[in-house]
């Protein structure tokens, strides 16, 4: 069936606005003379896991940082709940902060603060909750990632597997209806990564919870993924059902030639392969730029007229 009359696709391109929780629109970020991301679009569903994929310096932490308003596009705009994040006021924001949690690609803990204080943090500043209620919680959060014996030690003491869930702990302090997560699973041994999984697929299936996950790791995005999304050179290159990617994902090298260039790519990517249009790209990036480096000091016309 060609994708535009598959109603599974359609769908997942235009989901009813109703159902949309983040929407953006035209975003364009740029450093300094680097644009990182160029004119991307994207909406994220009400209860869904997103999952969001690509090569390392592709903007994926870019795209979190614009999603929940830590910095300002160079153009276009993010909706989270309706609402322009980079346009609110500080009142409206947290307001906005309170609906939402944030797992750091580094844990981001604090380092002269107990896990339980770290995990409160959001609830004393954001809430009017009274303290016991608030030890209660922390208790239940610490509970929930398996740390609850540690509440008293300090981000120094704890493995990096250990900061990551107390980093979990706290983007779940205030309940929040969407979760953005940034690589939760890199770095901790396959069983604590399959746990975190877990834990993303429970808080989605039971509570509702909506899910932006950065990931790199395969086996985790094809457990938990309703949706994927691979980014490249700053726009989507393919957003689509978990199941379009498995069938990109098993094709055969004889199929899979006869791919649009964007799904190999894809395919590439999720296949971990060695050889496709991801390296080619890159070899042949390269090469050009020796060419171009050798070619740089030439003089631009040169001269046979003898000096003397
Ligand atoms: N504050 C900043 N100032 C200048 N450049 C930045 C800034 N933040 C990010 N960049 C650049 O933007 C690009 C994208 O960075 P980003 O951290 O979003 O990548 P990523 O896709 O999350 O990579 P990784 O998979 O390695 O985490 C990189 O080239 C990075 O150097
Ligand atoms: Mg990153």
């Amino acid at each position: 069936m060609a994708p535009e009359n598959d109603p599974t696709q359609s769908a997942a391109k235009n989901p009813p606005d109703e159902d949309v929780v983040i929407e953006v629109e035209r975003l364009v970020m740029r450093f300094g003379k680097q644009t990182v991301l160029s004119g991307l679009d994207l909406k994220v569903r009400r209860g869904e896991t997103l999952v969001v994929m690509g090569g390392s310096g592709c903007g994926k932490s870019t795209l979190l940082g614009l999603m929940i308003g830590g910095k300002a596009p160079t153009e276009g705009r993010v909706r989270l709940f309706g609402e322009d994040i980079a346009q609110v006021d500080e009142t409206r924001l947290d307001a906005l902060r309170r609906r939402f949690g944030i797992l750091f690609q580094s844990g981001a803990l604090y380092q002269s603060m107990s896990i339980a204080d770290n995990v409160a943090l959001p609830m004393r500043e954001l809430t009017d909750l009274p303290p016991d209620l608030i030890d209660l919680q922390v208790k239940m959060k610490l509970e929930a990632v398996g740390l609850r014996e540690h509440a008293d030690k300090f981000p120094a003491q704890i493995s990096g597997g250990m900061k990551k869930r107390a980093g979990l702990a706290r983007a779940l302090a205030l309940d929040p209806e969407i979760i953005f997560y940034d690589e939760p699973s890199a770095g901790l041994d396959p069983v604590t990564s399959a746990e975190i999984d877990q834990l993303i697929l429970t808080l989605t299936k039971k509570l509702g919870v909506t899910s932006v996950v950065v990931t790199h790791e395969m086996d985790s995005a094809f457990t938990i993924a309703d949706r994927m999304v691979m980014l490249d050179k700053g726009r989507c290159l393919k957003i689509a059902p978990r199941a379009e990617y498995e069938r990109i994902r098993s094709l055969g090298n004889d199929q899979a030639s006869m791919l649009p260039e964007d799904d190999r790519i894809v395919r590439q990517f999720i296949r971990g392969d060695a050889a496709g249009p991801i390296t080619d790209r890159r070899t042949m990036t390269s090469y050009a730029d020796d060419l171009m480096g050798l070619l740089a000091p030439l003089p631009a016309s040169p001269s046979i007229t003898p000096t003397r």
